[in-house]
């Protein structure tokens, strides 16, 4: 049985898993899309009804079965393994886009040095960066550089992996503290340069009529749901590593509050920045404040073009940061489904992550092309908006009432620092499924009634078809099992 070597190991790799790029290019542009400043309410908020529970039940779930998310579902009831694969399934997904994401975060970092992409970065991503072609039915030709860094991208996952979880350790003891650092500096330099307060403001100043926006809570529980790395089979496999009698609530609210923290942080970042670049052009920040890729690698790096001085030192140390603070998050789901293939299967660590990693390199070939920009957003929505949401919906349901929420409760107060109270078993079992059932059914209306960007129905029905086909491949592994014991 694998362990970690200390308390720090597991919490730098739960923190690694949980900061990510989503804390660097989504959080800071939700703030200011749903209420600058007044967005830190329903944010935290939804960090202690939904984020913190869900946390604290998957760390005690790992640690109590100290087991993949599919066995240890499995333990709970035998009819619940199926949810386990269904996640561990989608961080696979996730890790395919991701690891993409992250080889063009790897591209840029060598662009960097040259700040390649002046005069209209725009034009530089997509057209002779990217290639892109003009719809998603179009996949175009494959982009031999972006292969090249997907490749040392899933031959470093392979790395850091095969030899388990001691060298999971020694590496988050690098990539968890290193971007930070990073980050930090990234903020200092953003809010001292000309124009920074226009773009602080922008993110910060108080809009309280949003919060009578419903939408504007769904987008909070939605970020803190992601970000936590929650209901991907991960904080599961994670725990199980843990020896016996660990820690779990105190470990929770570390990685949690983490977690939330250096999405703040990186607010600060990013929008200093844009502030500057709105003071430098002219243009209003709702025109220049945009999320996503278009952050990271259109207006960041414009921005950072036309700093004042050390604009390349700014750039390279931007794109490791977001490659040292990915890292860890893309290896995390890749962990969780090896483990679930090896303990199911009883196939060795090394053979289990050798078959994923070539798997998700072969699979990430197709977003290597000119039309893969399209398929990542699309697999992007339709994974973290429906697939994560549905999982963690069930989770909640079979930890709250299956197992039961007052069990995990004591468990935890047993082995813990932190004493958790009666508010626990409420969220997981009430308040938690409602706010999940309500952000899946506004998530289903939204993209019924306005589709998803402007991208044709065909290819939402695709993305749809991916959440089904992830679902019943759950299903299918689910059974595997049962086939082999009856024989
Ligand atoms: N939790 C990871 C992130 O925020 C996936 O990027």
């Amino acid at each position: 049985m694998e362990n970690w070597q200390s308390r720090f190991a597991f919490l730098m790799a739960a923190i690694g898993s949980a900061v990510g790029l989503g804390n660097i290019w989504r959080f800071p542009y939700v703030a200011y899309k749903n209420g600058g400043g007044a967005f830190l309410i329903p944010y935290f908020v939804a960090l202690f009804t939904v984020g913190i529970p869900l946390l604290i039940a998957e760390f005690a779930v790992g640690s109590l079965f100290r087991k993949s998310a599919p066995l240890s579902m499995k333990e709970i009831s035998r009819k619940t393994e199926w949810i386990g694969w269904w996640s561990v399934l989608s961080a696979f997904f996730i890790s395919i886009y991701y690891s993409v994401i992250m080889a063009w975060c790897l591209c840029y970092l060598f662009h960097s040095f040259s700040l390649v992409w002046q005069p209209d970065a725009s034009d530089f991503f997509y057209n002779q960066f990217l290639h892109i072609t003009s719809s998603p039915g179009i996949l175009g030709s494959i982009n031999m550089q972006i292969v090249f860094a997907l490749l040392f991208i899933w031959v470093s996952i392979f790395l850091i992996l095969y030899k388990g979880v001691k060298s999971i350790g020694r590496v988050v003891a690098i990539t968890v503290p290193l971007p930070t650092i990073l980050l930090l500096i990234l903020a200092l330099r953003g809010v001292t340069l000309p124009g920074s307060s226009t773009g602080l403001e922008f993110y910060l100043a108080p809009d309280f009529s949003k919060l009578a926006m419903p939408t504007v809570w769904l987008a909070a529980y939605a970020q803190i749901f992601f970000s936590l790395s929650l209901a991907q089979g991960i904080m599961i496999v994670y725990a199980s590593f843990l020896k016996k009698g660990s820690d779990i609530s105190n470990n929770a609210f570390i990685t949690a509050l983490a977690d939330g923290g250096t999405a703040f942080l990186a607010g600060f970042a990013v929008f200093g920045v844009l502030g500057y670049l709105a003071y430098q052009t002219g243009l209003p920040m709702d025109e220049i404040a945009r999320g996503g890729i278009g952050l990271a690698f259109i207006t960041y790096p414009t921005a950072i073009a036309k700093m004042p001085f050390a604009a390349s030192f700014f750039g390279v140390i931007f794109f490791v940061a977001l490659l040292t603070f990915g890292i860890d998050s893309a290896f995390s789901m890749v962990e969780s489904i090896t483990n679930a293939f090896k303990d199911k299967f009883g196939i060795s660590r090394e053979k289990a992550t050798f078959i994923i990693c070539m798997i998700g390199f072969l699979l990430g070939l197709f977003l290597a092309t000119g039309g893969g920009i399209y398929w990542v957003e699309i697999m992007d929505h339709f994974v973290s908006n429906f697939a994560l949401v549905f999982v963690g919906l069930l989770e909640c349901l079979v930890f709250g009432y299956v197992l039961g929420g007052e069990k995990i409760r004591q468990y935890v107060n047993d082995v813990s620092e932190i004493r958790i109270g009666k508010w626990f078993s409420i969220m997981l079992k009430l308040f938690a499924p409602i706010i999940l059932i309500s952000i899946a059914l506004a998530s289903i209306v939204e993209m019924a009634t306005e589709g998803y960007e402007g991208y044709p129905a065909w290819s939402l029905m695709l993305g749809m078809i991916f959440v089904i086909l992830s679902f019943i491949a759950a299903i299918f592994f689910a059974r595997l099992r049962k086939c082999q014991q009856e024989q």
